[in-house]
């Protein structure tokens, strides 16, 4: 196994709150990782710091074994291997679902509109979008913004996928096309860190599931570990409310 990404002692305040406490974290190359926890816990902080929309306050985190926090490191670089699918799709609503899969691939990657295309088409196909490319996200069912994400996504070529609560804000009836078309690139070998509130996922796909509380992950384990077996009180507490 070898490790892509590791969080050391990874720390991020907001003026003078403390979002992010102490969080230690390593993912494994083809790991899922799930990341359970209450509201306000600091996940999507967490999420926000691996990519750098917010830069951490203190600690570390590491690439293939390489701070990215160095001075010099080429953030472009890394910030178009970590993909990342937010709740609310943030899809570009005045262009269609293929020049969305397209645009980020020409003006990042100066890859030729051609042989983006194709790849666009590509991903349409494997999350069953393909037959809505013309279509505007105003068209389209939230289910459906939500895999033309996970195919823009893909189509930066990511090593790491990076999912925040990307069920949460889908009609319940939606959830599970959503759902499938993460658990088709979590048996692909992708390696993904999935924010979420969709239990059986976490059981049934992640390899490890993470609870975090209050800035901090609490307990971490095997999800079979985790869910009949938690160790610290906070998990028991959180998990009770969660599975009836
Ligand atoms: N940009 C920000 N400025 C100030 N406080 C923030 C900001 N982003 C998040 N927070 C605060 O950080 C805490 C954790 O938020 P968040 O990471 O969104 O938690 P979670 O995703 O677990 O619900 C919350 O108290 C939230 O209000
Ligand atoms: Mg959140």
């Amino acid at each position: 196994m070898s490790t892509i990404l590791e969080l050391k002692h990874l720390k991020k305040n907001f003026g003078q709150i403390e979002v992010l406490k102490d969080v230690n974290l390593k993912i494994e190359k083809g790991e899922v990782a799930s990341i359970i926890g209450p509201s306000g816990s600091g996940k999507s902080t967490m999420l926000r710091c691996i990519n750098l929309l917010e830069e951490p306050t203190g600690g570390d985190i590491l690439y293939h074994d390489k701070s990215i926090l160095t001075k010099g490191y080429d953030l472009c670089q890394y910030r178009s291997r970590v993909g990342m699918v937010f709740q609310s799709f943030n899809l570009f609503e005045n262009m269609t679902v293929l020049e969305n899969c397209i645009i980020a691939q020409v003006k990042v990657h100066g890859i030729n509109r051609d042989d983006a295309s194709k790849t666009a088409l590509k991903y349409l196909e494997s999350v069953g979008m393909l037959d809505r490319k013309d279509a505007k996200p105003s068209q389209l069912s939230g289910g459906q913004k939500q895999r033309v994400a996970i195919a823009r996504a893909l189509c930066m070529n990511p090593e790491v996928l990076l999912f925040d609560e990307p069920t949460s804000a889908l009609d319940p009836q939606l959830v599970g096309e959503v759902l499938e078309v993460m658990t088709d690139l979590a048996k692909s070998g992708m390696t993904m860190i999935v924010v979420t509130h969709e239990m059986d996922f976490a059981r049934d796909v992640s390899n490890r599931v993470c609870f975090m509380d209050k800035g901090v992950i609490v307990e971490e384990n095997s999800p079979h570990e985790l869910f009949e077996n938690p160790k610290e009180e906070r998990t028991k507490e959180f998990l009770q409310r969660f599975i009836k």
